[in-house]
């Protein structure tokens, strides 16, 4: 049987490179997007079922070069996981127009982008759009004027996507990690910042790449034929919590 297709954007290295691997497991291939050139090409260097497409998804015309090239190697395309994001936090006060456009660039105009241009692809195989939003999209906190508003865009962008193209056939979702172990998080969580994560979160840890990527792959399956237009939390319960006051446990 033709191995199904799935392009992972931010697929270096984290969250996107976990799902790469899961998918592979489970028997696609990968088109693995990312605009690290030497980390992209040493995580993919031991992976046969994965090829690396080193482009940027914040910049137009990568974005559709990219998409001739994946279509030119792999001849179809199955689902589009929208995982590559970048964090740059600030204060409201400090955060300049530099630092909202390049969380937006990413964060969001890359979700757009790399979108449309899968749509004809997608038409073609009744495929699926995964899209990677965050906790900070569905819960506010400090520091996160532009991280947490692009976050929440793209669940909306997703709910969009889902109305609008199902009649193609074609199904969107958006997973929302709580916080993870990866490079993107571990340049901003101090000790403190951990142990307080632990202390709010219900299960009372971090996630693992590997359990974000689960739901991921679940959405991009046939498992997930009748799910379109959800936003999946895979936050231990950190989402669920309103006046879940740690004080407030015993
Ligand atoms: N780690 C967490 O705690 C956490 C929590 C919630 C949401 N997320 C989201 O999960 C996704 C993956 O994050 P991660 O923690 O694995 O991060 P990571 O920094 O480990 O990996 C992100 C990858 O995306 C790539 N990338 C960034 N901008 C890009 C661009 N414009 N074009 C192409 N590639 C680009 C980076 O080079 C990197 O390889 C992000 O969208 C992030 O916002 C992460």
């Amino acid at each position: 049987m033709t191995s199904k297709i799935a392009l992972v954007t931010g697929a270096a290295r984290g969250i996107g490179l976990a799902t790469t691997k899961l998918l592979i497991e489970k028997g696609w291939k990968v088109a693995m997007v990312d605009r690290d050139g030497v980390e992209l090409k040493s995580a993919s260097a031991g992976i046969n079922a994965g090829s690396a497409f080193i482009y940027d998804v914040s910049i137009p015309d990568d974005v559709d070069e990219m998409m001739t090239k994946i279509i030119e190697h792999f001849g179809r395309l199955d689902a589009v996981v929208n995982n590559a994001g970048v964090a740059n936090f600030g204060r409201i006060e400090e955060a300049d127009l530099s630092l909202w456009r390049a969380v937006m660039a990413t964060n969001l105009d890359g979700v757009f982008m790399v979108s449309q241009a899968a749509v004809p692809h997608l038409k073609k195989t009744r495929g699926a759009i995964v899209n990677i939003g965050s906790i900070s999209g569905l819960r506010a906190s400090t520091l996160r004027v532009a991280y947490g508003t692009s976050k929440a865009a793209v669940i909306h962008l997703t709910k969009q996507q889902a109305a609008e193209l199902g009649e193609y056939g074609i199904r969107a979702n958006c997973v929302c990690p709580g916080p993870v172990r990866t490079k993107l998080a571990m340049a901003v969580h101090t000790q403190e910042i951990i142990d307080a994560y632990h202390d709010a979160i219900p299960l009372n840890r971090y996630g693992s790449e590997a359990e974000i990527a689960s739901v991921i792959a679940f959405l991009c399956s046939e498992e997930a034929s009748y799910v379109t237009g959800q936003v999946i939390a895979s936050d231990g319960g950190f989402d669920s919590t309103g006046v879940g006051l740690p004080a407030l446990r015993t």
